[in-house]
């Protein structure tokens, strides 16, 4: 089956989001983030959905954004890091969806992390958050190594997006329309 979705998956701040929307932008395609999409249908945030309900609660709500999304065209989504790593959700949205995992070093992530006030990260909310992002990175690092991987580090947004058109068009099983 041609691919019309693409998905971008990849460990917390490594720039789905920001690097989501304007290749939907230069596509004309419609962007979606699961974390916002999620947040605004339980009318809290991601932190708040961790707190009241539980992660299971969040992972479950994820499940269903996945199997959704699955079934729609012309959509470019940034995931949350986790949700790909799950392979009822990876085989959800990889059946019409172009994946790429977005990868930048645990420094940059922290910096990222840091610098980044308008998103909560229920993960990184702990006494350390470096040596939290090193731990998981490492835990996850064989499971995001299953998608094709693009180096952001070093890198500004438009550069990622040249480097995806690039191998969005050269790509005979993705249908660009
Ligand atoms: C998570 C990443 C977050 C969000 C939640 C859990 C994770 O998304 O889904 O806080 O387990 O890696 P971002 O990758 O968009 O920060």
């Amino acid at each position: 089956m041609a691919k019309e979705n693409i998905i971008l998956t990849g460990f917390m701040a490594t720039g789905k989001t920001t690097v989501g929307k304007k290749l939907a932008e230069r596509l004309g395609y419609l962007f979606l983030d699961t974390d916002e999409t999620i947040a605004e249908r339980a009318g809290m945030s991601v932190s708040e959905i961790f707190r009241q309900q539980g992660e299971a609660v969040f992972r479950r709500m994820e499940g269903e954004l996945a199997r959704e999304l699955g079934n729609r065209e012309k959509l470019v989504v940034s995931t949350g890091g986790r949700m790909m790593l799950d392979p009822a959700n990876a085989e959800a949205l990889s059946r019409k969806g172009r994946v790429f995992c977005l990868v930048a070093t645990p420094e940059e992530i922290h910096d990222r992390v840091s610098r980044d006030r308008q998103v909560t990260r229920p993960l990184l909310e702990v006494a350390d958050p470096m040596q939290r992002i090193a731990d998981l990175l490492e835990a996850r690092e064989k499971a995001y190594e299953r998608f094709p991987q693009l180096d952001t580090s070093g890198k500004t947004v438009d550069e990622v997006i040249q480097n995806l058109m690039d191998i969005l068009t050269a790509d005979k099983d993705f249908s660009l329309g």
